[in-house]
């Protein structure tokens, strides 16, 4: 199985958690001849089965599941008191006297990866981590396509040791979490255009260029420059049938030069999105925060009220640096015309 030969275009949908990626906007894409795909992360396995039932109503073509891969965390009690203390700040704001803990820190990605090869997609992909050769062994014996999320070539690199179909080449500029899994997130610093160059010239498997891509010039432009496809978020995020909330959309629509930059005050992860209250008022003490999940799941609540409030300054504003030019359409019109948009491009090189 080739990747050219699951899509005809080469244009992904890239997976974003948090109730963005609907199965209509997936099925949307797909039936357009992009690659739809589904942020399973943060969903418990039943929630998993009911979406892709849903998306497999709207769709018969190859759509992508996406999971986190890691471990549950075990932080000790003071560690848990110490990070709601640093979010004090936040939480009161709300008029809250304290900060309700989580149930649970994030989803048992073992139960994830028993549910995927159950549902058994065209395609899966993964970020945060990496799997074992074993683990993508059993995917394949699934008739599963496997492709890794790396932001520096020595990631690249371990993907394909351990037998992925293709990479995906994650640049600074992309929205949402940087899917590092060496090294400290804070050295991976390769923009999209010098991550993917790099990336090309050491791998044989096909890349996937991902991070500022925002019209079909972009996509061409990373063709050229070796992509097998592209990988792109922020344009999906403000289509028609994304599942953001409403104020969070129009925050992105009219974003303009409104600065983003990378956050790990949401997450404990670092995170691209358009700067706001939150990220100011967490900004001193970011260094201090537990890492993903628990930051996360910490925050999930303040987030939650802040969504029931249309607070768009304590919500998340995950997007790319190229949010300024993302156009407003349904998803099957964006792949059209980014589609016409490389056919009448002609490269400069
Ligand atoms: C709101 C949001 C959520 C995201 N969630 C995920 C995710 O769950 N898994 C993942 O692999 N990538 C995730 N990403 C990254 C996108 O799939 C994609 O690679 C990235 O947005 C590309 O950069 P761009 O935003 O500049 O197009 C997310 C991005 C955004 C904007």
């Amino acid at each position: 199985m080739t990747l050219q030969s699951l899509f005809p275009h080469p244009i992904i949908q890239g997976p974003m958690a948090g109730g963005c990626t609907t199965p209509a906007l997936i099925a949307a894409v797909s039936n357009a001849g992009g690659l739809g795909s589904m942020a399973c992360s943060l969903l418990a396995p039943d929630a998993i089965r009911r979406q892709v039932a849903d998306t497999r109503q709207l769709t018969d073509k190859p759509f992508m599941l996406n999971f986190f891969v890691q471990d549950p965390p075990h932080p000790s009690a003071e560690e848990v008191a110490r990070a709601v203390k640093l979010l004090k700040p936040v939480w009161s704001s709300l008029g809250w006297s304290e900060l309700a803990l989580p149930f649970k820190w994030c989803e048992d990605f073992a139960a994830q990866f028993a549910v995927l090869l159950e549902l058994k997609p065209a395609v899966a992909s993964f970020t945060f981590g990496i799997l074992s050769a074993a683990q993508v062994q059993q995917l394949h014996a699934a008739g599963i396509y496997v492709i890794g999320t790396a932001t520096r070539v020595d990631e690249a690199l371990a993907w394909q040791n351990v037998g992925a179909d293709a990479v995906i080449a994650s640049g600074t500029e992309a929205g949402g979490h940087r899917g590092t899994f060496i090294g400290d997130q804070r050295d991976a610093t390769l923009d999209a255009l010098a991550l993917l160059k790099a990336v090309v010239a050491e791998v044989t498997i096909p890349v996937i260029s991902a991070g500022n891509i925002m019209t079909g010039a972009d996509v061409r432009d990373r063709l050229n420059l070796g992509a097998a496809a592209v990988q792109m978020g922020t344009a999906f995020l403000v289509t028609d049938e994304a599942g953001i909330h409403p104020a969070y959309k129009h925050r992105l629509q009219i974003a303009g030069n409104a600065p983003t930059r990378l956050t790990r005050a949401f997450s404990g992860r670092y995170a691209r999105g358009l700067v706001n209250r939150f990220m100011e008022q967490m900004e001193a003490v970011e260094d201090q925060l537990p890492p993903y999940p628990v930051q996360n799941a910490l925050t999930g609540p303040i987030r939650f009220e802040a969504a029931k409030r249309g607070d768009t300054e304590l919500m998340s504003l995950w997007c790319g640096t190229g949010v300024a030019r993302a156009r407003r359409m349904c998803a099957a019109k964006l792949v059209e015309t980014l589609v016409a948009e490389m056919a009448g491009h002609r490269s400069i090189n």
